[in-house]
């Protein structure tokens, strides 16, 4: 068991790649707080994992709003008395080409996918700092690294996401706080519309949709004690997209 009675929390928690790493994480003994905007998924799932005798809490929330960012955590250390492990995960992501971009659309995709990573890490902090420390992983992607057409505002937060990661690690670095990224490709989630998943497909040099349980043993590795040396850097599971 790979995280015997940790707490972990978990944003975007209920679907695609937060839901399998909770699963996972349940799986190795951890205790998790399911975080989501979506109230009416997050409760089934919630019900779906009690009922096989998980200890799972789900709290409802947007991590653009400071206060119930500041609830998730309120609501985590009534129920539970710590947090160890942040999975710092929901985002969004939409293409469209930058000359049809809104203000308005580039302004809530950095919102949710940059300004909320913020606002969810520095209160784990606050808390892990109480407490002696723990690991923080956040979902950044691929598009992190490299840039594409059409994804202006969800390339610049994921990129944003990078080096945010970096600038935790190095303030925490002592305080036994460890801060990395997981760089996902394309992976088969709900995020993903039907209809571009064979031409995702075929971008890839593997030839294949990545799945959520990849991304979740990847998650494991850098939230757990397995990877005990590694502070500031990022996993990138693509499927040789960016080895291109
Ligand atoms: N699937 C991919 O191909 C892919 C690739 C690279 C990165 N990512 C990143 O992985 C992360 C997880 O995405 P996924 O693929 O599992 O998608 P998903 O849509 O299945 O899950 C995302 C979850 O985040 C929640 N969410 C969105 N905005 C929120 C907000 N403001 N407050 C609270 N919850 C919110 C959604 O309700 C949803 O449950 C995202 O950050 C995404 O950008 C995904």
């Amino acid at each position: 068991m790979k995280l015997q009675d940790k707490v972990a929390v978990i944003t975007g928690g209920v679907s695609g790649i937060g839901a399998k790493t909770a699963e996972l994480f349940i799986e190795e003994g951890a205790k998790v707080v399911l975080v989501d905007m979506n109230a009416e998924k997050g409760k089934a799932f919630e019900a779906e994992l009690k009922a096989k005798n998980a200890d799972v809490l789900f709290v409802e929330a947007n991590i653009t709003d400071e206060e119930q960012v500041k609830n998730i955590f309120k609501e985590t250390i009534a129920k539970y008395g710590r947090v160890d492990v942040l999975f710092n995960n929901a985002g969004i992501g939409r293409v469209q080409p930058t000359e049809d971009l809104e203000y308005s659309e580039w302004r809530n995709t950095v919102n949710v996918d940059l300004d909320g990573v913020f606002l969810v890490a520095r209160e784990g902090i606050r808390e892990m700092l109480k407490t002696g420390g723990g690991t923080i992983v956040n979902t950044a992607s691929m598009y992190g690294w490299v840039g594409s057409p059409g994804s202006a505002a969800y390339n610049a937060a994921k990129g944003g996401v990078l080096n945010l990661t970096r600038s935790l690690a190095l303030e925490y670095a002592t305080r036994n706080i460890r801060v990395n990224s997981l760089a996902p490709g394309f992976i088969d989630t709900p995020i993903i519309p039907e209809e571009s998943k064979e031409q995702l497909r075929s971008m890839t040099p593997m030839q294949r949709l990545g799945k959520s349980e990849e991304m979740a043993k990847a998650v494991l590795f850098m939230a757990s004690d397995d990877s005990s040396f590694m502070t500031g850097n990022t996993l990138t599971v693509d499927g040789g997209y960016t080895a291109q």
